[in-house]
């Protein structure tokens, strides 16, 4: 069964007032595109097409201005808001119709992966999704996350939510994993102490049913935060750093639809010339014929 994908995009993005009191966090520029694209990307890059968005009431007709029904890219983009922001874990419950009976794949909108053969890492592990497949990361500073800890034969045993004493220094990212098994999980959780429905504890179902994986990856990888207004710049300027280096622009939605056959090139063509007027535009363009050539 084909994986769903959902992105969460809602919040109250207090820690960045006064840029998000009008727009979202997930629609702030990093670099030269919108955040949300860089989560797109990844659901993208894992061959999943059907993605239901999720973000508060007044922000979702901002993102269908964006995005619209995702069929420029080859996809089908969905839309659902949700009232008040009462835990990443609600996703579940909202898209639980989207989800249906198969796997499903949850991203943070405001997550930002780059990194050498992503494409690979994210098939391997999105094929027969069995339990929960979480990506963890090396960070400096662990309690701010949630904290996964393995033992030896490199099984998770434990996940704690922003823990006082971290028991390791490996984050559990923003991109989940799930067999169908989730919606119920999630249907059966209690909100916190302080009041939501957190993702920690839907993997900890899994991890105490022995089926929870957590794929390193590694230090060679980027895994960007974008919290507050010096990280945001920062992510802003580790991705323009790539890219003047390397000529290539990461997370183009246009490119990664036609690289990954969502698109034809006279299709990708068309949407780089709508926005010939930006230096993304002209890229798309420079891509699309590239790959008719
Ligand atoms: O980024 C990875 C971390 O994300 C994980 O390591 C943690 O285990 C996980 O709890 C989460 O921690 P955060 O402190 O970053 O969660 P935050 O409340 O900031 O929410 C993350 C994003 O999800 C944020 O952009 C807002 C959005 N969100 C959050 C909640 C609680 C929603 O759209 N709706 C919500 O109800």
């Amino acid at each position: 069964m084909a994986v769903k994908g959902i992105v969460l995009a809602g919040g109250r993005g207090t820690r960045l007032h006064p840029i998000t009191v009008a727009v979202s966090k997930q629609l702030l520029p990093v670099s030269d595109k919108p955040m949300i694209y860089y989560p797109i990307s990844v659901l993208m890059l894992a061959g999943i097409r059907d993605i239901l968005l999720i973000s508060s009431p007044d922000q979702v007709p901002n993102f269908v201005r964006l995005l619209g029904d995702g069929a420029q890219f080859g996809l089908n983009i969905t839309y659902a808001a949700q009232e008040s922001p009462d835990g990443i874990a609600q996703a579940f419950l909202l898209g639980a119709d989207h989800i249906g009976g198969g796997p499903a794949a949850l991203i943070l909108g405001d997550n930002i992966f780059h990194g050498p053969s992503f494409s690979d890492v994210l098939e391997e592990n999105v094929r027969d999704v069995s339990g929960c497949v979480l990506f963890g990361y090396p960070v400096s500073d662990p309690g701010r996350y949630g904290v996964g800890e393995t033992d030896a034969s490199g099984r998770l045993i434990s996940i704690e939510e922003k823990p006082e004493r971290p028991r390791s220094n490996r984050a559990v990212t923003g991109l989940y994993f799930y067999d169908n098994d989730v919606i119920d999980i999630a249907k059966n959780l209690r909100p916190s102490g302080r009041g939501e429905l957190e993702i920690t504890d839907v993997n900890l179902a899994y991890v105490r049913q022995g089926r929870a994986r957590l794929v390193d990856l590694g230090r060679g990888f980027a895994w960007l935060d974008t919290g507050t207004p010096e990280a945001l710049l920062q992510a802003g300027q580790y991705v323009q750093t790539i890219e003047l280096r390397q000529g290539v622009r990461i997370a183009c939605l246009e490119e990664v639809a036609l690289r990954m056959g969502f698109i034809d090139a006279e299709q990708c063509h068309r949407l780089g010339a709508a926005q010939a007027g930006s230096g993304y535009g002209q890229y798309v363009m420079n891509i699309a014929s590239s790959f008719r050539g």
